[in-house]
């Protein structure tokens, strides 16, 4: 099988970039159409979906390809609306890929749910009660949703604990390919009248948590520092450079807010993508990241001197789904997922953390090198030519002037736009 190439990928017009996809194959032909067209949510599905709608939103549709995860290849389908983030992702991948590319690991796939007792005047004593009543509440929690049974799937393991005022019942459920959020909830409400009889309390709320400390994935890569600078010494030093930013984001929540951000930058890309609650995966990952009680970056890198190679490592809860809530019902997801080869929720889980970590990665060569704006501005800058009302055909010049002005901003990128319609 010949090799394909990427190369020169980012400098086609959409549509031979399309023909790129035809010409290799990498849609099937239903998902070729449906990109070829255009084809998006109908109006008649999209009322369904939420309420007083109106109409539809439309963001870019990209891929980042070559991201080479466990051995495997994939061309990843990201929706954002910034410039510069999947150029930044499909620039750190092709670097990580060229040294093997990431390793990525589930360590567990169970949804969180809680219900949360209060008034509860002996908690010591109803937290011995529920846990004698553990097989039974669990049987309950069972019965109330038993598809999941069926699939193999289910609530595994329950526990209390007491925080403050209330004890809290947790309950950790296998929810197979779904997110799992009405499963879950459906279960929690369904324990409330034997947990209040239980304890001889009342419940104030029964719902899933989106800490979902039991779905944590693992991306982990390591390049050779020779991918930093040819220069042997200037390459130690920005490996260097690059693990004092992983221990700045380790102490100071100022810096960690913006390195995570950096990172949801290429996870909510193909979270969205792919059709997920990207709330949810938000909510766990910034939650995840302060487990310890300080709020710190979700990744670190460590420059390995004896390997001379710099050494990444992402973890956080990945609970996406591969089914279930809008995923069947859009069909720019039904595309992005073929594009990824129709995973399941674990392997789409592992490509999504390493594609968080691979946009880190270029964030933070570019912020320890050339600065943000080099890279990030040049690409900005087309944003800019764009809102001054330049056609694709101006674009180019005021992008090209734009970048060697002093200030680059909307009002410079009209003056340009001014003179070149006057010249
Ligand atoms: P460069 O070295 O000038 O790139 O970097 P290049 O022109 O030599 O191209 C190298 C490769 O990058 C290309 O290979 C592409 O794979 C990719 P080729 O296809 O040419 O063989 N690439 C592109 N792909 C698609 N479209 C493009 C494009 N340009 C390059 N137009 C680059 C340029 C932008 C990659 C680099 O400067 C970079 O990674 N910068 C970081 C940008 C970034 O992180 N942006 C995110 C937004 S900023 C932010 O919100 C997060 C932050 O605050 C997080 C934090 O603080 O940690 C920064």
């Amino acid at each position: 099988m010949t090799k394909l190439s990427w190369t020169g990928f980012s400098k086609k017009t959409p549509l031979k970039r399309r023909e790129h996809l035809k010409d290799n194959a990498l849609l099937s032909q239903e998902n070729q159409v449906l990109l070829d067209n255009d084809i998006q949510l109908s109006l008649e599905t999209a009322n369904q979906m939420a309420e007083n709608v109106l109409g539809r939103f439309s963001l870019p549709f990209a891929i980042c390809p070559d991201v080479m995860v466990n051995g495997d290849t994939y061309h990843i389908p990201m929706v954002t609306e910034e410039p510069s983030v999947v150029a930044a992702a499909s620039y750190a991948s092709k670097l990580i890929k060229r040294s093997g590319g990431f390793s990525a690991e589930v360590h567990n796939r169970q949804v969180i749910g809680e219900v949360a007792l209060f008034d509860v005047a002996d908690k010591e004593a109803a937290q011995l009660k529920i846990k004698e009543a553990s097989n039974h509440l669990i049987a309950l929690a069972k019965a109330s949703y038993p598809s999941i049974v069926k699939r193999g799937g289910g609530p595994h393991r329950l526990w209390t604990e007491i925080k403050d005022d209330f004890l809290i019942v947790y309950l950790a459920v296998d929810t197979q390919e779904a997110m799992g959020a009405n499963m879950v909830n459906t279960m929690m409400e369904a324990l409330v009248p034997d947990l209040e009889e239980l304890s001889a309390g009342k419940s104030l709320m029964a719902i899933l948590s989106n800490l979902a400390a039991e779905s944590l994935v693992t991306a982990t890569c390591r390049l050779s520092i020779r991918c930093l600078s040819r220069d042997k010494n200037e390459a130690e030093y920005l490996a260097n450079k690059m693990a004092l930013a992983s221990q700045l984001a380790q102490i100071d929540p100022y810096r960690a807010a913006t390195h995570n951000k950096g990172i949801f930058n290429g996870i909510d890309a193909a979270v969205l993508a792919t059709g997920n609650d990207w709330r949810a995966i938000e909510a766990g990952g910034h939650a995840y990241a302060s487990h310890d009680g300080h709020y710190r970056g979700l990744s670190t890198w460590i420059y390995d001197q004896t390997a001379k190679e710099l050494v990444g490592q992402l973890t956080l809860p990945m609970p996406v789904a591969s089914c279930g809530g809008s995923i069947g019902l859009n069909p720019s997801v039904a595309v992005a997922r073929d594009f990824l080869n129709n995973p399941d929720a674990k392997t789409l889980a592992t490509i999504i953390v390493s594609l968080g970590l691979a946009q880190n990665f270029a964030a933070l060569k570019a912020l320890t090198s050339t600065g943000i704006q080099a890279g990030h501005m040049k690409l900005q800058a087309k944003s800019l030519a764009l809102l001054a009302g330049a056609t694709p055909e101006e674009t180019k010049q005021v992008v090209k002037e734009l970048i060697t002005s002093k200030h680059m901003n909307q009002e410079t990128a009209q003056a340009i736009l001014k003179q070149i319609r006057k010249n």
